[in-house]
């Protein structure tokens, strides 16, 4: 349960917002690049922690990312000529370039020198496994952009998905840092027949938490026999989980592929599912990701069965083939998740012992945002150098009584929180 002021803080993210403005100090990964595939096509839209914004590409293929709206008097950039290295605003024709200076004021007198003073707001950009990145924090604390362990898959070992979750990013991702739902919502036979995987035969998972450099890292531990069956999830700070592959006994095409979750807020009420699955042992096959995740969308990235379709439940499915009646792993996961309503009421839950993850990602979030706030310093995860290739998600069986989870997977020295900042 959180408090009505701790919610508040957790879950707004809009300009000036505490919990915005931490975030805003993190590069963020905020479209697909094949959204932009060619010079001078059509601008897009897009919505990112609460602003409204215009993504273009320029006659030499370079990428803007600009306030949506014109500086002249509001109009949307969207509807604008993208072409000779700018985009022109259909009303009166300013143009901006992709940093967002202003470039021409077509409609008024000649020899003004009204555009040298014009800027729009521009957003840095990154391009990388798939996705176009971005920054929407200071200049001036404008973090190095981070590489992770995906961005060095060879070409088609590594694909980016994203959809539209219909509710807060916090509820979102508290979805995936909640090992013991597994064998509950995802469980692949109905409620009261045999279950298939050692995550639904202990559907008490023990969970423990390790805060670390980067945000925290947690462990399900579930008996196997005489074994312990461990996930190690990552979750780094502040939108971000790192899931393990399924292990050993899963099918071939389970068995390496790792999924990336990035939660990032869209606004209050709306969030981005941005997703990276890479396989070094395997190439990914887009169709078959989204139909296993149940996330086919339309153009604007909307589900085609969600909410208002209550999700296509089956219950004859729920009788014969699976507990949820809901086809696809991140479906079964909205459905729970949107459910709780757009922003969920944390004063009114009620946790148990499964949710220990979850608290302690509320605490981190929590103090990070004041922190910053405090200080007016982003949280060290965003600017201090990781090895993210040491920051792995893991499934391992260990000899239970015999040793510890964090014997087989110790946490890197350089990982270790810094005492001052820990939760
Ligand atoms: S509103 Fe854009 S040029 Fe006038
Ligand atoms: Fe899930």
């Amino acid at each position: 349960m959180l408090s009505h002021e701790d919610n508040e803080l957790l879950v707004r993210v809009g300009p000036g917002t505490a919990m915005g403005e931490m975030m805003r100090s993190f590069w963020m990964p905020a479209l697909l690049e094949s959204e932009l595939p060619e010079k001078d096509g059509k601008p897009v839209r897009i919505r990112l922690l609460g602003e409204d914004l215009v993504a273009f590409r320029d006659s030499e293929g370079r990428i803007g990312l600009l306030d949506e709206h014109c500086p002249h008097r509001g109009s949307s950039l969207a509807l604008g000529v993208n072409g000779e290295c700018g985009l022109r605003c259909l009303f009166h024709g300013w143009k901006f370039d992709v940093n967002g200076q202003c470039t021409d004021t077509p409609a008024e007198p000649e020899g003004t020198k009204l555009a040298n003073a014009m800027r729009v707001k521009a957003y840095p950009i990154e391009v990388a496994a798939g996705m176009i990145w971005t920054y929407m924090g200071p200049k001036e604390c404008q973090p190095p952009f981070p590489h992770f362990p995906w961005f060095d898959m060879p070409e088609g070992h590594c694909e980016a998905f994203k959809v539209i979750y219909e509710c807060n990013y916090a509820q979102a991702i508290e979805g995936a840092i909640d090992s013991a739902h597994a064998g509950v919502l995802h469980r692949e036979s109905p409620w009261g027949h045999e279950a298939k995987f050692p995550h639904e035969k202990d559907l008490r998972p023990k969970l423990e938490v390790e805060f670390t450099s980067y945000g925290l890292r947690y462990c399900a531990v579930r008996k196997d026999g005489d074994e312990g069956h461990a996930r190690v999830t990552q979750v780094p700070l502040p939108f971000w989980t790192f899931i393990p592959s399924d292990g050993g006994n899963s099918p071939i095409f389970r068995r390496h592929r790792r999924l990336i979750n990035a939660f990032v807020p869209r606004d209050d009420e709306t969030t981005w599912h941005i997703q990276f699955f890479y396989d070094e042992t395997h190439l990914i096959d887009r169709e078959h990701r989204i139909a296993e995740a149940g996330t086919a969308h339309d153009d604007a990235f909307f589900k085609l069965v969600g909410n208002k379709q209550w999700y296509n439940q089956d219950r004859e499915m729920m009788r014969t083939q699976n507990m949820s009646g809901i086809t696809g792993i991140a479906a079964q996961d909205h459905a729970v998740s949107e459910t709780m309503g757009k922003i969920a009421d944390r004063t009114k839950e009620h946790l148990g012992r499964t949710d220990m993850a979850v608290v302690a990602w509320r605490r981190l979030m929590l103090k990070a945002a004041r922190d910053m706030a405090a200080t007016g310093r982003a949280p060290a995860a965003a600017a201090a150098p990781i090895d993210w290739s040491s920051v792995t998600a893991e499934t391992f069986v260990f000899p239970l009584g015999e040793t510890t989870w964090k014997d087989v997977l110790p946490l890197p020295g350089e990982l270790r929180p810094d005492i001052s900042s820990a939760a």
